[in-house]
């Protein structure tokens, strides 16, 4: 993959590794459009990196991910690879926890739908233009589950799923589809308290873009390489490994 000269929309880029990555992508000359809910890290982000674009929206709403794809598709018409970054998590008890309904809700709508319907809102734009890529980021845990999640792990194992078949079904177009497997990193994400063994934005990304540069479809960042071994040959210790992280 060719990683100058593209036109991006990074969902979620104003924090955390989609923030890491837009200051990668802009110091290698590219387009880089970034989104989240909140307009103060978002203006915080352009603070750091004038050169970028910024759009507002909430993507766990269908109505703003309409909204999204048609300032992409009227403002950018050159725009062609796609990062689904954004997602959010909770740490919570199933069984004595408030909110489980609406909380899992949140979590499909923003972890899965918002990259399903953005990728068929904006595939006819992605075909049209020149080295397209739909970019999804995953996670280590779709191997083996942390517990302390009750319902991220499932969202992330479903857009696994969900990018093997799409990969599967563009495979006659000119469209990369690329997943991306994250270790634990040092992010807002954990709340001031990752795992002892979270790596730092800087390496997460570094080894994101080496395996964009190889071409590879399926990027194991860090330790995924080894957890994802080992759920194939001892399932339950990869359980036990994962559920027994500081
Ligand atoms: N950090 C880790 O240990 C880790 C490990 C494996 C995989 N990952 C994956 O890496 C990706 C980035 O994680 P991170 O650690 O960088 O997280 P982060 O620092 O919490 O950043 C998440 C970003 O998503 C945005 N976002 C959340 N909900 C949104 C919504 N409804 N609409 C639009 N934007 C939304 C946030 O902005 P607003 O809050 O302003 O909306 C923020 O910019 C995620 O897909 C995560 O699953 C992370």
């Amino acid at each position: 993959m060719i990683l100058t000269s593209n036109t991006i929309l990074i969902t979620g880029g104003s924090s955390g590794i989609g923030l890491e990555l837009t200051g990668r992508l802009l110091d290698l000359r590219n387009k880089v459009i970034i989104c989240g809910r909140s307009s103060e890290k978002l203006e915080n982000a352009k603070q750091i990196f004038p050169g970028i674009h910024t759009i507002q929206c909430d993507l766990s709403l269908p109505d703003e991910r309409i909204d999204l794809a048609s300032r992409i598709t009227r403002d950018f018409p050159d725009f062609n690879i796609l990062v689904n970054n954004a997602a959010v998590v909770h740490r919570d008890s199933f069984l004595n926890g408030h909110q489980i309904p609406e909380k899992s809700r949140l979590e499909v709508e923003t972890n899965l739908m918002a990259p399903i319907v953005l990728t068929k809102l904006l595939l006819q734009l992605l075909m049209q233009n020149n080295r397209s890529a739909i970019i999804n980021f995953t996670t280590g845990l779709i191997y083996a589950p942390r517990a302390i999640y009750p319902f991220y792990n499932a969202t992330k194992a479903a857009l696994h799923s969900f990018t093997r078949v799409i990969r599967e079904q563009l495979r006659d177009t000119d469209i990369d589809v690329i997943e991306v497997q994250f270790p634990a990193v040092n992010t807002p994400w954990h709340d001031g308290v990752p795992p002892k063994i979270a790596i730092s934005t800087e390496k997460a990304v570094n080894e994101m873009l080496k395996g964009l540069e190889k071409g590879k479809p399926e990027i194991h960042v860090g330790g995924v390489k080894k957890l994802r071994t080992l759920s194939r040959i001892a399932p339950e210790l990869a359980f036990r490994k994962i559920n027994s992280l500081d």
